[in-house]
C-alpha cells in the first residue's frame, strides 16, 4: 500500500491523508479478525506505553489498556489526578522525561495545543485520546462500523447526519474524515451549535476532491430524509460549566434522534453514539436533568438507542480495535498485518 505511519503522532484527522486513513482502517479489521480468531498478536513485547487522563474515560482507556496488552506492552494509567504535569511540571518537561521511560504516550485533555505541545517535547508518538477540539481515536471505530454495515468498499456517497451540539469534538472530527472518506457530511442543529468556521474551510476543499458534500442546517427532516448514518453525542461535552445544561436542554430538544427520525432515513440506515448516551434516567446525570428539567431521554430515545439499527456497542467495541491499530501502526516499524 506504500505507507508507514511509524514514529508518527495521531493528533487530530487532518493530519492523515486517504490513504493513511485506509491503511489504519485495515490494519484495525485485520487486527480485530486475528482477535476474533484467537490469533495471539503480540507484535510490541518489550515496549511501554503511558495513558494520562485528565478527563474520566470508559472506552479509550480500556481500548488503550487492552489493545497495548494484547499487542504484549506494560501499561501505565495516570488518573487525572495522578502526575505533576500542569501543576508542578510543565507539560514539555513532562513529555521529555515520559520519552526516557516509555515508547508511546496517549492524553485525553481540554486544549488541543496541550497535546501538541506534549507532541512537540516529546521523542515517542503521542495520540490525542480527546481534547475539547478533536477526538481523532473514535474517528477509526465509527468508520470501521460503517464499513463493516454497509462494506468496505461501498461507503463513498453515504450521508452521514450529526444531530445536535455539531460544534463539539465529535461532530468537528466526524466532517473531516467524512470528507477524507468520500462521504457527505450533514451538521443538523441549532445555528448557536454550529461547527466554527475554521473547520467548515478545511473540510470543504477535502469533500470537493473527494466527491462529497458538507451541509450545514437546522432542518431535521431536509438533513434525515434519505440518510445512511445518524449520528449524535451529548449536548453538554466534558470540561463545559454546569450552567450550560438549561439552554442546551431548550435549543436542542428538536434534534433529539427519535424513531420519527429514523424513519425519515435511506433503508438499512443505521444509528451511531461515541458513548457515553444519554437514552434514560438510569446515571446520575439523567436522573438529575429529569428532575430539574422534566425530560427522561436527552439526545437519543431510548427507543432508538436499544433498536436493532442501533450499531453503538459494535462502535464501542471496534474503539479497541482501532485503538489498537493506531499504536501498531506508529510503533511498529514494518506492517505484519496487513
Ligand atoms: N467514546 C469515548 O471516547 O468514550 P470514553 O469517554 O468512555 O473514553
Ligand atoms: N463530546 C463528548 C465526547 C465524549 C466521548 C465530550 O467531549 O465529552
Amino acid at each position: 500500500m506504500g505507507v508507514n505511519l511509524y514514529n508518527r503522532h495521531f493528533l487530530k484527522d487532518l493530519d492523515f491523508s486517504t490513504q493513511e486513513l485506509e491503511y489504519l482502517l485495515d490494519t484495525a479489521h485485520a487486527l480485530k479478525a486475528m482477535k476474533k480468531a484467537g490469533t495471539p498478536h503480540r507484535y510490541l513485547e518489550g515496549k511501554n506505553i503511558v495513558l494520562l487522563f485528565q478527563k474520566t474515560s470508559t472506552r479509550t482507556r480500556c481500548a488503550f489498556e487492552v489493545g497495548g496488552m494484547d499487542l504484549g506492552m506494560g501499561v501505565t494509567y495516570l488518573d487525572p489526578s495522578g502526575s505533576q504535569m500542569g501543576k508542578k511540571e510543565s507539560i514539555a518537561d513532562t513529555a521529555q522525561v515520559l520519552s526516557r521511560f516509555y515508547d508511546g504516550i496517549e492524553f485525553r485533555g481540554f486544549a488541543q495545543e496541550d497535546v501538541e505541545c506534549l507532541a512537540e517535547n516529546s521523542s515517542v508518538p503521542v495520540w490525542n485520546g480527546l481534547t475539547t477540539e478533536w477526538h481523532p481515536t473514535q474517528m477509526i471505530a465509527d468508520i470501521m462500523t460503517v464499513q463493516e454495515h454497509f462494506g468496505h468498499d461501498n461507503i463513498k456517497g453515504k450521508t452521514l447526519v450529526f444531530m445536535g451540539d455539531a460544534k463539539n469534538n465529535v461532530a468537528r472530527s466526524l466532517m473531516v474524515v467524512c470528507a477524507k472518506m468520500g462521504m457527505n457530511f450533514v451538521a443538523c442543529g441549532p445555528a448557536s451549535c454550529m461547527p466554527s468556521d475554521d473547520v467548515v474551510e478545511a473540510s470543504l476543499p477535502i469533500a470537493q476532491a473527494n466527491g462529497c458534500t458538507i451541509t450545514l442546517t437546522e432542518d431535521v427532516a431536509a438533513a434525515c430524509t434519505g440518510a445512511d448514518v445518524i449520528y449524535t453525542d451529548v449536548w453538554v461535552s466534558m470540561g463545559e460549566p454546569e450552567e450550560v445544561w438549561a439552554e442546551r436542554i431548550a435549543t436542542l430538544q428538536p434534534y433529539r434522534v427519535t424513531p420519527q427520525v429514523m424513519d425519515m432515513c435511506a433503508p438499512g440506515a443505521i444509528f451511531l453514539h461515541c458513548l457515553p448516551a444519554f437514552h434514560d434516567t438510569k446515571t446520575t446525570i439523567g436522573a438529575d436533568i429529569a428532575k430539574k428539567f422534566g425530560i427522561t431521554e436527552m439526545e437519543v430515545s431510548d427507543q432508538v438507542f436499544s433498536a436493532p439499527y442501533s450499531k453503538v456497542f459494535d462502535q464501542a467495541e471496534n474503539r479497541m480495535h482501532s485503538i489498537k491499530a493506531i499504536m501498531y501502526c506508529t510503533l511498529s516499524e514494518t506492517n505484519q498485518v496487513i
